[in-house]
């Protein structure tokens, strides 16, 4: 392994990993994939709580036992790629708020409203002199 170029999976792809179709335990946490086949045996909650999402996104169940840093550190060892842009989970939120921002984005004043603004001077102005 030379640490390049991050590799990216589908849903579809990392579905045939579920340690039937395919001997290999792939699990999705978090939009990233790991491939946690040999980590099984060695899963202090036991191995069929992981293999119960094995080809399957298990964030929820990983997150709801709170594990522990040392934890978090050991699945990194496991990383194989992410899931592709277009079906993470948290893409969905981020271009949510990338509407929202652009919603706020055209609630400010435009250059319209100031050459508006504008306007109403000159004719104040003028109405003054004329
Ligand atoms: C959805 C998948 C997973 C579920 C539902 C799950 C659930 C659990 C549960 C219930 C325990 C407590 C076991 C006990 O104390 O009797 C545990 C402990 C632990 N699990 Fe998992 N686990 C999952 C995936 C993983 C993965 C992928 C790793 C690391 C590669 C991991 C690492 C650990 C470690 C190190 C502990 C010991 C306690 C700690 O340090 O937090 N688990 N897990």
């Amino acid at each position: 392994m030379d640490g390049g170029a991050t590799v990216y999976y589908t849903l579809d792809e990392i579905s045939k990993h579920d340690g039937k179709q395919d001997p290999r335990v792939w699990i999705i946490l978090k939009d990233i994939v790991y491939d946690v086949t040999d980590y099984l045996d060695d899963h202090p909650g036991g191995a069929d709580l992981i293999t119960e999402w094995a080809g399957k996104d298990g964030t929820k169940e990983f997150d709801n036992f709170g594990h522990s840093a040392d934890a978090k550190k050991e699945l990194k060892k496991y990383k194989i790629g992410e899931v592709v842009e277009e079906q993470r989970k948290k893409k969905s939120k981020k271009s949510e708020k990338q509407k929202e921002a652009n919603q706020k984005q055209s609630e400010k004043p435009t250059s319209n409203d100031i050459k508006y603004n504008r306007s109403c001077i000159s004719i104040i102005t003028c109405g003054l002199c004329g």
